[in-house]
């Protein structure tokens, strides 16, 4: 269940230009929170940006810690980015529905049978998919995901360090060629699945990159989940800034409330 807790920051480290990573002790939420749940941060220490939500990016239980990583683009994570360690952050979490696990094979997550599956990461998108990657990889150490990670340029290839100890392999794309395949995710999926026996896709990043891949997976009845990025106002089911209509279902989905994980299907045709 939904918790507010007061953490402190313990690191808030530059990645890159514009992205950075922040650790928080937060024991409580840190307890709970599942792969590609999210929460809302505060600043507790003087100013006054909105709450927010961010993806958990990875969670460390034993030492009670949550990690975010954000890219640093207005007034309100410039604000987060100017936390130093110790300082207060009230966390409200975790929230929304995460990734789901094995259950269109019908029950517990069941190895090999199941198939490999294939994590796809674009943009700040791929933080919450570390901590996917890690669930994966704790529980079956011998069918790692693979991850698909489309990036801007070779600068961004942080992400491999968070991503090495969790995957089998990290196939990379950059928009200008500066490492792995030049080009988009899109760009290097028809060789993955021609490779490797996927039965799974999980997705996070720009919607129009998200848009291209899940079509593919679907034509190819691929499972297939993603997780929306949509900006989120209240992120607590109130203000309906996030809904969409269900593709399938015809209902009317909360992002922040009933995602902001979906079978593609319910968002793409
Ligand atoms: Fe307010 Fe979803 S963000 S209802």
């Amino acid at each position: 269940s939904m918790l507010v807790e007061m953490g402190s920051v313990v690191e808030n480290n530059i990645l890159s230009d514009d992205v950075r990573a922040m650790v928080i002790q937060a024991p409580r939420v840190a307890a709970q929170a599942e792969p590609g749940q999210f929460v809302m941060v505060k600043n507790e220490s003087g100013s006054t940006f909105l709450r927010r939500p961010f993806g958990v990016a990875d969670v460390d239980r034993e030492q009670g810690r949550l990690l975010l990583i954000y890219r640093v683009a207005g007034k309100g994570t410039r604000e987060l980015a100017g936390l130093e360690p110790t300082m207060e952050i009230s966390v409200e979490g975790p929230l929304g529905g995460g990734f789901r696990f094995g259950e269109v094979s019908g029950g517990a997550y069941s190895g090999k049978e199941d198939g490999r599956t294939l994590l796809i990461g674009g943009g700040v998108g791929v933080a919450p998919l570390i901590y996917t990657a890690r669930y994966l990889a704790e529980r079956e150490p011998e069918n790692k995901p693979l991850f698909l990670l489309g990036v801007r340029s070779a600068e961004e290839l942080f992400w491999q360090d968070y991503l090495k100890e969790f995957t089998e392999e990290i196939i990379v794309t950059t928009n200008d060629g500066s490492a792995g395949k030049k080009g988009f995710a899109i760009d290097a999926l028809p060789d993955i699945l021609a490779a490797h026996d996927i039965r799974h896709i999980k997705i996070c990043g720009p919607t129009i990159m998200m848009e291209g891949l899940a079509k593919l997976a679907m034509e190819r009845g691929i499972e297939c989940q993603v997780s929306l990025e949509k900006r989120m106002a209240c992120g607590i089911g109130v203000c309906l800034g996030c809904t969409f209509e269900g593709k399938v279902s015809g209902k009317r989905w909360k992002i922040c409330h009933d995602g902001p994980v979906f079978p593609a299907e319910e968002v793409f045709e």
